[in-house]
């Protein structure tokens, strides 16, 4: 099996990855590109804040895709060249570089901040410096090395290794537990990244114990994979891709003695064998239950998942705006040209009958699954997912160490979900916020039942539910649009009713989404097991 992969990475690289962009890979990394030049800055090589909600401060990982980009694009009388080599060489000098401080080897979130760990600037892990900087970071870095290492000067590529190796020794560092950072092997995007960064580190600069700490963190990633078939950070419009994009680099660039290169295209078509069960191409949508996302809808909210699927299903089809930067989490329409490289190898490695399946919604189906996170799994989880033609339903039984779930991340944990399509392609959804650490569903055609089995009379079900142009006042269940639902189980039926918008309301808006909260407390004097039945009927 990884014989094919190396034989066609040879073909690749006979080739060059330039060539080999085509159809809507390349109009993927042109378009992104074209957006991305406009926040160049040329007086210090970097890009502005790609969102603009910082005041024009420059930001350093989406310069480092930039940087792919350029030498992707390769355009410009050279002067794409050079600009990708001034860029990389300012995220370098940039670099965190005392081997005392946790976040040494980490790249800067922007350029304009303070030294982490000042006492005007406190060291916070994902705030002043994110620990997984590293990861996307670096992993543009092999990448560029790998690809286009042929057209930077022998400078450039010294400075990289040097950088990636102190990359590497700081993400050494990194210990689920430990200085409370939560890097354990089931923290699949960064884990899996960690494991070819610091593999490949070590085999390019002939540290062997290094090149052995990426070959033993690989295989715990592999025993998790092992146990269900599933990635432990189960099912994300966003980690997925990050995912898939670290299972890719296991395929292209470890040797074949390494068990990244035995492993990696069996787990890389596993994820997407997954992907592909719970991913509706009519509505182009992912279904639930997600571990962690930002969004409900991948129409509206760009998910990473989209860009893989962009070049094998096309642009719409895929779930993205024919201009992604016009999406809520836009930024990571900096990843395009990354990912652009990548996606025919990626392509290569899986079979047709995948790639079909993923681009029409063959019929109603249901899938069962399984997936773990240890430590903060207490068992393992049991999954279904029902999709029908226009409704989708996904929940999970879990017994998590607390109501955060699996990822310890209660804001983006999504343990019971429905999506509707309706009207003109508008997509409604419901989702359930996690406040119990026991939760058990079943799920079946058109129905989806909740019960809580540590919980009580304090109990509630919390529903983030979508809003609507077509109805801006919601006054009960009845005013959702595209769905007709009906709450039953032994809740008190009448929902207390909120809105939270961006700008009024109870609340803030959940990552750029405006929703109607729906909350189902439990009946005065309650006792028993709480449950919660809901009936969707779609609408025709
Ligand atoms: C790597 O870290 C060392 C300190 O261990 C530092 O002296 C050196 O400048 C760093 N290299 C780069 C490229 O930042
Ligand atoms: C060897 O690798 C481990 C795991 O990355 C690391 O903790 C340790 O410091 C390394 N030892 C040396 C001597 O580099
Ligand atoms: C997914 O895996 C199952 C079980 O191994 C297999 O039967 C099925 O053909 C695969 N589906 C695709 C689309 O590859
Ligand atoms: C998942 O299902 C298995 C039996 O198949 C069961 O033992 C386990 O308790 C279930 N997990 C949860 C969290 O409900």
């Amino acid at each position: 099996m990884f014989i094919k992969a190396a034989a066609l990475l040879a073909a690749f690289q006979a080739t060059g990855a330039v060539a080999a962009l085509s159809g809507e890979a390349r109009a993927m990394m042109e378009d992104s590109m074209a957006w991305m030049d406009r926040f160049y800055d040329p007086k210090i090589n970097q890009l502005y804040d790609l969102e603009s909600k910082a005041a024009m401060n420059h930001e350093t990982l989406p310069s480092a895709w930039y940087a792919v980009g350029l030498l992707a694009r390769n355009g410009n009388d050279g002067k794409d060249v050079s600009a990708a080599e001034s860029v990389i060489s300012y995220i370098i000098a940039d670099q965190h570089d005392n081997p005392k401080d946790l976040w040494y080897g980490d790249y800067t979130r922007e350029p304009e901040e303070p030294d982490v760990g000042s006492s005007v600037y406190p060291a916070q892990a994902y705030r002043s410096w994110d620990p997984n900087w590293r990861g996307f970071v670096g992993l543009s870095f092999i990448t560029i090395y790998e690809d286009f290492g042929n057209l930077l000067s022998q400078s450039v590529k010294d400075l990289m290794l040097e950088s990636l190796y102190n990359c590497s020794v700081g993400d050494s560092y990194r210990e689920g537990g430990v200085n409370n950072d939560n890097l354990y092997p089931a923290y699949s995007n960064p884990a899996i990244m960690r494991a070819i960064g610091t593999g490949w580190t070590g085999r390019k600069t002939g540290d062997a114990n290094m090149t052995n700490a990426g070959e033993e963190y690989a295989k715990k990633i592999i025993d998790l994979y092992d146990k269900h078939d599933t990635l432990s950070e189960f099912n994300s419009a966003t980690y997925t891709g990050i995912s898939l994009f670290g299972l890719t680099l296991w395929c292209k660039y470890a040797p074949e003695d390494s068990i990244m290169a035995k492993r990696g295209p069996d787990m890389l078509r596993g994820v997407w064998n997954t992907t592909a069960q719970l991913w509706h191409a009519g509505m182009r949508n992912l279904a639930g239950p997600w571990d962690r996302s930002y969004s409900f809808d991948m129409t509206i909210s760009l998910g990473h998942l989209s860009l893989w699927l962009a070049p094998m299903i096309g642009r719409k089809e895929s779930g993205l705006h024919q201009y992604p930067e016009i999406m809520s989490h836009a930024r990571d329409w900096g990843w395009a040209p990354l990912i652009a490289v990548h996606s025919e190898f990626q392509s290569s490695l899986l079979s047709d009958e995948l790639k079909q399946s993923l681009k029409t919604f063959s019929g109603e189906r249901t899938w069962n699954g399984q997936a773990y996170y240890p430590p903060y799994d207490l068992e393992s989880r049991n999954i279904t997912t029902w999709l029908g033609e226009k409704l989708m339903i996904g929940a999970q039984s879990y017994r998590t160490k607390s109501q955060n779930g699996p990822s310890n991340n209660n804001g983006q944990f999504h343990p019971a979900v429905a999506q509707w399509q309706y009207g003109d392609d508008e997509i409604g959804w419901l989702s359930l916020r996690s406040s119990q650490a026991h939760m058990k569903m079943e799920v079946s055609p058109n129905r989806l039942k909740l019960t809580y089995p540590d919980g009580g009379a304090d109990s509630v079900f919390a529903f983030f539910v979508s809003p609507s142009l077509r109805q801006t006042n919601v006054k009960s269940w009845a005013d959702i649009q595209g769905v007709s639902i009906s709450i039953s189980g032994n809740v008190n039926t009448t929902p207390v009713l909120t809105f939270a918008g961006r700008y009024g309301g109870s609340a803030g808006a959940y990552y750029d989404h405006n929703y109607w909260r729906f909350e189902h407390k439990m009946p005065s004097g309650f006792t028993g097991t709480p449950e919660l039945i809901i009936e969707f009927a779609p609408e025709d």
